[in-house]
């Protein structure tokens, strides 16, 4: 059966106001969302609790957009997969393109956190793309190969197991530039085929998103596409009446 997770990825905006206006509007329709449907809020840190309290008891679901390598201890400004857990975080999204461009994440580093994110039982969601100069060399696979491999070398085979990957070329990123639903289709049955390598029952389950300038315009198109199970939203999601019309899109294509 065919399942799309919707994420909101509110990145660093919003405050108070504007948080519980949007999740007034959000939990009014949130009855009315097909269940085949996972609709995900990943707000600011510091938002996380306030978010919680709000959709706790209605089928959305909270998100965190980056966590810390290190569980507990002396890591000044940090947050943790454990506190994350304890606010009611269900999915943390790692390796995001801007992580790795402003805060120097790589590979190795999202691997660490995504092991622990897995020891905790919460839900990866792990972006992978290849940059602009990668894709005008015909890169494309094997810089997905590698963000990929990296994963699977420090949690072994069946590390895909209960995760989701986010396809975001980082050249369509924030840029109004969405990537073609078409290929798009090919390079998540590529990312499938690749996980089947090491871990059928992995790629069976994997749910793969998109995530590039999506808007309510675009997304049927990459919805229709039979291996794109989802959507990781930036700037469209927040606004609710925006991000209502992406989740009702879905909702009739399923
Ligand atoms: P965008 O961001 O929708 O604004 O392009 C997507 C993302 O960064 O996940």
């Amino acid at each position: 059966m065919k399942k799309n997770i919707i994420v909101a990825n509110w990145k660093l905006n919003g405050d108070i106001k504007t948080i519980s206006c949007y999740l007034t509007y959000l939990k009014l329709r949130s009855s009315s969302f097909s269940k085949k449907n996972i609709i995900v809020i990943a707000p600011p840190t510091v938002f996380l609790e306030r978010v919680y309290k709000d959709i706790n008891n209605t089928n959305i679901c909270l998100g965190a957009q980056n966590v810390d390598v290190n569980l507990t201890g002396a890591f000044t400004g940090e947050n943790s997969a454990l506190m994350m857990k304890d606010v009611g975080v269900k999915y943390i999204i790692l390796g995001h393109s801007e992580r790795r461009l402003f805060h120097n994440e790589n590979n190795e580093i999202i691997a660490k956190k995504f092991s622990l994110v897995k020891k905790l039982n919460l839900i990866p969601i792990l972006c992978i793309g290849e940059t602009e100069i990668e894709k005008k060399s015909n890169k494309t696979e094997k810089s997905l190969k590698i963000q990929l491999k990296s994963i699977l070398n420090v949690c072994g085979e069946k590390a895909f197991r209960n995760t989701v990957i986010a396809y975001e070329p980082v050249w369509s990123i924030g840029t109004g530039i969405s990537a073609d639903p078409k290929n798009v289709q090919l390079i998540h049955q590529f990312i499938k085929n690749y996980i089947k390598k090491y871990d059928s029952v992995s790629a069976e389950n994997l749910i793969v998103q998109y995530g590039g300038s999506v808007n309510s315009l675009n997304t049927e198109n990459f919805l229709k596409q039979p291996d794109v199970n989802g959507l990781l939203i930036g700037s469209a999601s927040l606004k609710h009446e925006e991000f209502l019309k992406i989740i009702k899109i879905s909702d009739n294509i399923l």
